[in-house]
């Protein structure tokens, strides 16, 4: 393929500048002519690396593929198409890209019409994209973060002109609705409520990469998730980079407490959302959290360090004391919940001292579970100016972090034994097909004996041991029973059948309906006593027909008679997606 020469690159600086509009553009979902013609039929296969924002990614990129007629494959070696959606968060998360892209060369050997296409954070950083379609020539097109929702357009241009293209653009000023989605699970959902992320801690790149904080409309937002809800959806988490910040450049008095609460009140059995930066957590979402039971008992609450200094130089908003008092208020509020957090060990300039501090706070929150990362310099963030620490000194640090958060994950596991959790099954374990795996609520994994058709499920499991990752439990209740009330829960959820149910009611209580009802029975009867006077008996029949017309011509009953077939094949997919 011939290089374009249109292509559009990135600039980091650029990524700060704020879009003086935001507008929100529903997407037609068109898809070209003639791109259709050349992808209908074939395979494509998409690899994700990173976080919740990057698979919300893949699942629009999928549902864009589907719609131009192409079918997923697990199998990379069998694709005619590849996106590899990458992440730049971590220096150890970007080298296994060029790994991946490579790996591709023998699609592109085998068939001169095979597409590879590179999308994600990676590619917002500068310089980035262009060396690599200097080596790896088979790349096809590279799109940003910012225009998941042009990709059919871009391969479009791609296919018709034969030739690779870049489009990366910086920042972007619209917010897209209505993409399509090819979820990757049909229990358990994520929903972006805002993009991009203002608070530029001096290690991250995410602001840089995904650009200023946008927010969704929260009717979009709750729109969405009705439509998970009646789905039969169990698990909603709502994303953004700094969930607490939610609404505030809508300047509508929108909040996230107010969000969730709405998100809450559509009674999806579990309700959770990532991530939430310390200092703007806010009392009313202490309020929020424990005032709905289907609000999750868990709380993921990235401290990044113990030490009030090396949180200023980190950027972070908040003092050592002052997460410790949150940590205090959430805890009084909500005694069960279960806190995790994201650590940094070897960040610049990080002094014993500074790392004495993070190992101390974490005895005293003891987190049920975190996620420790050594520092890793991000080009064009404050802290890669900074001087670096000795890596000996980071991974020896590690370690010891390590050692105590392996500690207070056993026991908070230990606090769960004996005792019965829900749990969301998702499937069977990879080690051992006869072990269910799924999560408690308050996130820990749990696995135990059951049959497979309990997946997607919320059942009852009593913890019987700890293991150092995993709870094992045992079933609480008959699978069987399980299921038959996982069938009434579809059934409920779902709107047509509630409509249904809804005027079946109507018809029952309807006087008028009783009335006909009345006369039907008093004129069958009649015709019965007047079964030998033939004049008796044709009246009788004639007023019993027209009753029975008027029945059937009542809007009620004719609306019900519609409904009927509707129902039938609702139920007969009900029955297929649970199986
Ligand atoms: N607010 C985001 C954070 C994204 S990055 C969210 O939704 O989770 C996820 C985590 O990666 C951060 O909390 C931080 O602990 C870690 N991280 C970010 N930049 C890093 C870097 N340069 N080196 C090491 N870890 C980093
Ligand atoms: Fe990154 Fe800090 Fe935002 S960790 S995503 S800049 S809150």
């Amino acid at each position: 393929m011939k290089k374009s020469k249109n292509n559009i690159l990135p600039n980091q600086k650029e990524a700060s500048r704020r879009p003086e509009h935001i507008s929100t553009v529903i997407d037609p979902n068109n898809v070209p002519a003639f791109l259709k013609s050349y992808l209908e039929g074939k395979l494509f296969y998409i690899k994700t690396f990173g976080c919740q924002a990057n698979i919300r990614d893949e699942e629009i990129m999928a549902g864009y593929l589907s719609l131009a007629g192409m079918t997923r494959t697990e199998d990379p070696k069998m694709a005619d198409l590849a996106v590899i959606n990458t992440c730049a968060v971590r220096e150890n998360a970007e080298d296994k890209v060029f790994g991946e892209i490579g790996s591709f060369k023998v699609n592109h050997q085998r068939n001169k019409e095979f597409l590879l296409v590179i999308a994600g954070c990676v590619m917002q950083e500068d310089g980035v994209a262009l060396q690599l379609t200097h080596t790896y020539p088979w790349i096809s097109l590279i799109i940003g973060t910012h225009d998941v929702h042009n990709l059919l357009p871009l391969l479009n241009n791609v296919v018709k002109k034969q030739q690779s293209l870049i489009n990366v653009r910086s920042f972007a000023s619209e917010i897209v609705e209505n993409m399509p989605s090819n979820r990757l699970s049909s229990f358990q959902a994520f929903v972006n409520i805002s993009y991009g992320c203002d608070k530029y801690c001096t290690y991250c790149i995410v602001p840089y990469t995904r650009g200023r904080e946008r927010s969704r409309k929260a009717i979009d937002v709750i729109n969405e998730c009705k439509k998970l809800s009646d789905e039969g959806y169990k698990e909603i988490c709502l994303l953004g980079q700094n969930v607490n910040s939610y609404g505030l450049d809508l300047d509508d008095g929108t909040n996230f407490a107010s969000l969730l609460e709405e998100v809450a009140k559509l009674g999806m059995p579990r309700v959770k959302f990532l991530t939430s930066y310390p200092s703007q957590f806010s009392d009313d979402m202490i309020e929020v959290m424990a005032k709905y039971s289907n609000i999750v008992p868990w709380l993921h609450f990235p401290v990044q360090s113990g030490s009030t200094s090396c949180l200023k130089r980190m950027g972070r908003r908040y003092t050592r004391e002052e997460y410790l008092d949150k940590v205090r208020k959430i805890r009084e509020k909500i005694p069960n919940i279960a806190l995790t957090t994201d650590i940094i060990v070897g960040f610049p300039g990080e002094t014993d001292e500074e790392f004495e501090d993070t190992l101390s706070l974490c005895k005293e929150v003891r987190y049920s579970s975190a996620f420790t990362f050594i520092y890793s310099a991000r080009q064009g963030t404050p802290a890669a100016k900074m001087e670096q620490l000795d890596p000996a000194i980071q991974h020896e640090r590690f370690d010891r972090l390590k050692a105590v958060i392996e500690e207070t994950t056993a026991e908070h596991s230990l606090t769960m034994v004996g005792k019965t959790f829900d749990v969301l099954v998702i499937g069977p374990s990879k080690k051992n097909g006869e072990v269910l795996t799924g999560y408690a609520d308050n996130g820990k994994p749990v696995n135990f004996k059951g049959p497979e058709y309990l997946t997607g499920c919320i059942v009852p499991v009593k913890i019987l041991e700890t293991h150092v990752y995993a709870l094992m439990g045992e079933l609480a209740e008959d699978p069987l029973i399980l299921k038959a009330k996982e069938v009434a829960f579809h059934m409920s959820r779902d709107p047509l059948l509630k409509e249904y149910l809804a005027l079946d009611e109507a018809i029952r209580n309807d006087e008028s309906i009783k009335a006909i009802a009345n006369k039907i029975v008093i004129e069958k009867k009649a015709m019965a006593e007047n079964f030998t006077n033939s004049e008796e008996h044709s009246k009788h029949k004639a007023n019993y027909i027209e009753a029975l017309e008027s029945l059937k011509n009542n809007p009620l009953v004719s609306n019900r008679n519609e409904l009927i077939s509707l129902v039938e094949e609702r139920l007969l997919a009900i029955r297929d997606s649970i199986r």
